[in-house]
């Protein structure tokens, strides 16, 4: 990163012109540094949805939004998808650098000796209703782990971090999995030592004492793949939320439960279950692709084509690309077909060629396919925004801990523009 190479000057209404420091990032994007712009000159910057505003400066994930370019810690996605296991991501964006053997073997010893919840953690699922959207049972339970894990809050980063980590990403799992059996009526299945981190999570959802259950190789590699995908996109709004609570040095458990929750909306990591409910529905309603498009483009109507549209990228999205042949070769396995699959890519060739679609860049985002392919794995539809959260996990951590080093941060504060009534007075009750 370079700083004060060049400078930008800004007119200000009965002031001086101030000149900013502009900073060159290792990519060549440049940004102004307004650090000073308050306290010199009393004037702030209105930015809703911070779609101007760099927050931090990081170096965990890099996005070309223009050119479709995705890379975790300078590996491009598509090439961690096709060498890389979810343990050995996980590891890259937590601690820089990917494993060699030793260190692939360490992560996944620790991985598997903190898999187990706490016995008083499993009672606590009992209570929730069994209708309860699984994201309010992973939020909670989340939080909760600093109540069984305290040490976490004065964790000494160097000496504990592995420890911390590790739990985390092997438990979110066990809760999703236990979350699971929880909705269905059934008995937990623990974890074991026997299997990978993709394998034990497959087995707790689905061993049954009455009917083998076979773990499928191909879908642990589409789960690990999958994972991958989602393992980080640098500030969107669930990484923003973790940074910000983190800021306020509340602990990581608490600031991963707040990501969580972010997550959770249909605009954000809950779009891939609005994306099947949207196909389902319409192939009930028997509606056409091209009718699902018109409503789209209709501004009457709130309804958006889920699983298209992204902030950041202007062309195709390319966790989309990966997951859309991922999920074909998921799904049309041994020549079996989804018509939601059929419909799904249909409406992707109709949209893309609508000019309301192209003159506003809006293509197929991360979670156009992937609830297709967790769909086939058996997952239901209110899950797909766990396993969002899941593979999302090491992100949140890396960015977390990127923010504790890094000197230049402080607890997040934006201003506001104040847009209300001017000082009153109150009157008494019978006056008003
Ligand atoms: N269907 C129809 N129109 C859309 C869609 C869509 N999916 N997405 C955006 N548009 C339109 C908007 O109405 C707007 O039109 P206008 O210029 O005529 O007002 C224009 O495209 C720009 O959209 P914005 O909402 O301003 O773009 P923004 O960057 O704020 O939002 C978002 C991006 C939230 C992803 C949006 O595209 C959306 O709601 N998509 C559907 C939900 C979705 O798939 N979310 C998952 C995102 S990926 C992720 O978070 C993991």
């Amino acid at each position: 990163m370079e700083i004060n190479k060049e400078f930008a000057k800004l007119s200000l209404p009965n002031q001086e012109p101030m000149t900013l420091p502009v900073i060159t990032d290792t990519m060549g994007g440049r940004s102004i540094d307004i650090r000073s712009l308050r306290k010199d000159t009393g004037f702030i910057t209105y930015d809703p949805g911070f779609v101007n505003t760099g927050s931090c400066t990081s170096s965990i994930c890099y996005i070309d939004g223009e050119q479709g370019v995705l890379r975790y810690r300078g590996y491009d996605i598509e090439d961690l998808v096709e060498h890389c296991d979810f343990v050995e991501v996980a590891y890259l964006l937590v601690k820089g650098e990917l494993p060699n053997v030793k260190e692939r073997k360490r992560y996944a010893d620790l991985l598997n000796n903190e898999s187990l919840l706490h016995y008083d953690m499993q009672t606590f699922f009992r209570q929730y209703p069994a209708e309860a959207h699984p994201m309010s049972i992973l939020a909670a339970m989340s939080v909760s782990l600093s109540a069984f894990y305290p040490e976490m809050d004065d964790i000494d980063p160097e000496a504990q971090i592995d420890f911390a980590v590790t739990r985390l990403i092997s438990k979110i799992r066990t809760i999703t999995a236990f979350t699971y059996r929880h909705m269905k009526g059934e008995d937990f299945v623990n974890p074991s030592y026997k299997y990978s981190y993709c394998e034990n999570f497959l087995n707790m959802m689905f061993k049954s004492p009455v009917i083998e259950y076979v773990i499928d190789p191909l879908h642990v590699k589409a789960l690990n793949q999958l994972l991958i995908l989602h393992a980080d996109h640098e500030q969107n709004c669930s990484t923003t939320a973790v940074r910000l609570i983190g800021s306020a040095e509340a602990n990581l458990y608490a600031s991963v439960s707040a990501g969580i929750c972010a997550l959770w909306g249909p605009k954000h990591g809950g779009a891939n279950q609005a994306v099947i409910e949207m196909l389902h529905q319409a192939h009930i309603e028997k509606q056409s692709v091209k009718e699902m498009v018109e409503m789209a483009k209709d501004k009457r109507n709130p309804y958006l084509l889920m699983g298209f549209g992204h902030r950041v990228y202007k062309t195709f999205d390319p966790r989309a690309k990966i997951a859309k042949s991922l999920c074909k070769a998921v799904i049309t396995r041994n020549g079996h077909s989804d018509p939601l699959l059929d419909m799904a890519m249909e409406l992707e060739e109709v949209a893309l060629s609508d000019d309301y679609f192209k003159e506003r860049n809006l293509y197929p985002n991360v979670d156009f396919y992937t609830g297709l392919i967790f769909r086939t794995l058996g997952i239901p539809t209110n899950m797909f925004t766990c396993m969002f959260a899941i593979g999302r996990l090491p992100g949140w951590i890396a960015h977390w801990l990127e923010w504790k080093k890094d000197p230049y941060q402080k607890i997040g504060r934006p201003r506001q523009v104040y847009d209300g009534p001017q000082g009153r007075t109150v009157k008494t009750i019978s006056e008003r």
